[in-house]
């Protein structure tokens, strides 16, 4: 399996078709558009010019799918309709919405109800999806029933059981940190979410895209589940982070500790890849820390 990490801005990489492959699976975490910190970006822009450079960027990645191929496009819930917009004019067509509930408590507003979910778009390239395979979990039985289930349950749209990598202590092991113990990056997305988003909506040996890929996990779960990625990042030291956490995978980067949450999926070890030899080809673990 290969991943190509791009050091650029995603637009000029995707306008200038720089990209050499057909993508099966698109995962898009973008900044929000929050006024948060980051060195090569502005997260304070003109609402208009934000989405106007998302629908860019969905078109030209709607461009390089394949057919029935799959985009999951990560946003706050305030932004819903901006998204589901963005992805109609772009030509996706939307398959679910997918909640994903956080575990910590939610944020209080004034005026309305605390926020306590994210956004996921999952949309394809043509109605059919290409590929999905329908995982089954198996969530805590609800404390009035009876029988233990004998086979799980499919994979709803509401995902209640990933914890995100939050700033207080629950971000734990998973999250980089530079030496002073500090994040490297605040917006990190949890290991657990990409196994899942990649499980459901490719194949071993497919074509795996990020055009805002951060720290990597994008490319970090493609590679332990034989699939192919290419991760562009724009701010040349998480592009760095980026290539020393491939290079080295550490022991919390692991993904085989997932495999048991989808135990009751058919043809799991097919969808998952070949678990010997990923853990074979999985090279020296070591902690990864950064100066501050
Ligand atoms: C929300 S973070 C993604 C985090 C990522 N999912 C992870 O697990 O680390 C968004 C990333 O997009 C990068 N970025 C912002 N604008 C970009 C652009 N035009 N092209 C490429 N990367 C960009 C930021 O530097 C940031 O690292």
């Amino acid at each position: 399996m290969t991943y190509q990490i791009i050091n650029d801005n995603c637009l000029n990489v995707l306008q200038n078709k720089l990209i050499k492959h057909n993508i099966d699976l698109a995962f898009l975490d973008p900044p929000f558009n929050q006024n948060k910190e980051y060195a090569y970006h502005n997260d304070n822009m003109n609402e208009d010019k934000y989405w106007s450079m998302m629908t860019d960027v969905c078109k030209l990645v709607f461009d390089l799918t394949n057919n029935g191929g799959a985009i999951y496009f990560m946003q706050r819930e305030k932004n819903t309709e901006y998204v589901l917009a963005c992805l109609r004019k772009t030509g996706w067509f939307l398959q679910n919405l997918i909640i994903w509930k956080k575990k910590t408590s939610a944020v209080p507003v004034a005026g309305k109800y605390g926020k306590h979910y994210q956004i996921i778009a999952y949309a394809t390239k043509g109605e059919k999806a290409k590929t999905f395979n329908r995982l089954r979990i198996e969530p805590p039985l609800p404390p009035n029933y009876k029988y233990q289930r004998e086979n799980g349950v499919f994979l709803t749209d509401v995902w209640d059981d990933i914890r995100e990598l939050t700033s207080g202590y629950y971000a734990g092991n998973e999250a980089i940190r530079k030496e002073n113990g500090e994040r490297f990056h605040k917006q990190q997305t949890p290991l657990a979410l990409l196994v899942r988003i990649i499980l459901s909506s490719s194949k071993v040996g497919d074509w795996i895209l990020d055009p805002f890929a951060g720290t990597g996990t994008t490319l970090c779960v493609s590679y332990q589940l034989q699939r192919n990625s290419i991760g562009i990042e724009i701010d040349p030291i998480n592009t760095e982070l980026m290539k020393k956490r491939l290079d080295v995978i550490r022991e919390e980067d692991l993904i085989q500790k997932y495999y048991k949450d989808y135990i009751c999926t058919e043809n799991l070890s097919e969808i998952w890849g070949s678990e010997c030899e990923v853990q074979s080809e999985t090279k020296l673990i070591q902690p990864l820390m950064f100066k501050s």
